[in-house]
């Protein structure tokens, strides 16, 4: 079957993204030649695992976001010495992001810097979080507080492990993958999985290779995610990322919409590939307090200065800084949503 080989532009730090089905079997070629042993980092509910030629074992670390965590990481080290990893040796990250997070993060760390490869399994790990070097764990006061660029060998995306990843985890993915049809003027709908979940890849890529520690374009990548941030946390997380994400970038939308930055039939256009094509859901179940969720962007990481949103335009999405609150009212009434 067809597979597809990214690379991802970073100078000596250059490394391969694989995408296809069985290609977990090509795992050998990204463990280092000097490398004796590996330890796998992954979780239970994992249902593909590789086959590596050198010694190995296997760390199973906890599901969900509350053990993406430092406790995890001195679990992790304390694994890695008990098996004596040296830094020539490798960690394998065989999970969806978090896995790929916390398993990058542990190698980052461990020896100031091991060797790790990445096998995505979720679709958001291979659409997104196994790429880009972007490695860490949460602390109290906020996700993803403490980590490290650390780039991988090589990361495998394997469409076989998808056929166990649960629907809601899909949707996520999905969230993901119908921001990169906006972040450029590719049709990706015309593109069978494998290859469309490539060229993502290949999109993520050219971002990363451009921007590699996110001091310009990669901010790109957080199309749709200032308003989904405020609405994970005023539904208590009650609503997923990547959902979040596709309601994001609704708003964002008819955001751009309202500073007449692009048409209706773009506007039309969002509603066609997150509603129709993915079926994602374009608002949220419940009623929202708006007054609630602007303080919540007004939060937002990127805003500088004043309320800040990715947007797209006429020279395509890009940074856009103090938009004003009654855009922000007009973007709300134009999506028709309740409040309470
Ligand atoms: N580093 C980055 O650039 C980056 C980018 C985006 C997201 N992230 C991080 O990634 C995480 C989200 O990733 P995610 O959506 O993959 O979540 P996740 O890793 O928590 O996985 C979601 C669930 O799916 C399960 N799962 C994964 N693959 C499976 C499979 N093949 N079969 C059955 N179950 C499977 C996991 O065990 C988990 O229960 C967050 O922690 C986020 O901060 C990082």
């Amino acid at each position: 079957m067809t597979s597809h080989k990214i690379n991802v532009a970073l100078g000596e730090r250059s490394y391969s993204v694989i995408v296809g089905h069985g290609v977990i079997n090509n795992i050998d070629d990204f463990v280092p030649k000097m490398a004796k042993r590996a330890v796998v980092v992954t979780q239970k509910n994992i249902s593909i695992q590789p086959t590596l030629k050198i010694e190995s074992t296997t760390v199973f670390i906890g599901d969900t976001e509350e053990h993406k965590s430092l406790t995890t990481i001195e679990m992790l080290a304390q694994k890695f010495a008990e098996f004596g990893l040296t830094r020539n040796d490798v960690v394998v990250g065989v999970g969806g992001g978090m896995v790929t997070d916390v398993a990058g993060f542990a190698a980052a760390s461990w020896h100031r810097g091991t060797p790790v490869v990445h096998v995505a399994t979720s679709l958001v790990g291979m659409v997104d979080a196994s790429v880009g070097g972007k490695t860490g764990v949460n602390i109290e006061s906020g996700k993803n507080l403490v980590g490290a660029f650390w780039q991988p060998l090589g990361v495998i995306c394997d469409l076989d492990a998808l056929k166990t990843l649960p629907p809601r985890e899909m949707r996520c993915g999905l969230g993901e993958v119908a921001k990169y049809h906006f972040l450029t003027g590719d049709d990706l709908l015309e593109l069978e999985m494998s290859a469309r979940i490539a060229r993502c890849v290949e999109i993520k890529a050219k971002i990363v290779s451009e921007d590699e520690r996110e001091s310009g374009g990669r901010a790109l990548l957080n199309y749709g995610h200032t308003l989904a941030h405020a609405l994970e946390r005023s539904s208590n997380f009650s609503m997923a990322h990547g959902e979040a994400v596709a309601v994001g970038m609704i708003f964002a939308a008819h955001l751009a919409h309202a500073m007449k930055r692009i048409s209706q039939d773009r506007v039309d256009e969002h509603y066609s590939v997150i509603g129709d094509a993915y079926g994602l859901k374009v608002k949220p179940d419940e009623t929202i307090d708006r007054r609630k969720l602007i303080q919540l962007m007004h939060l937002d990481k990127k805003a500088i200065s004043g309320l800040t949103f990715v947007l797209d335009g006429p020279s395509g999405i890009e940074v856009v800084s103090g938009v004003s609150e009654a855009h922000l009212e007009q973007a709300f009434d134009a999506m028709q949503l309740s409040e309470n």
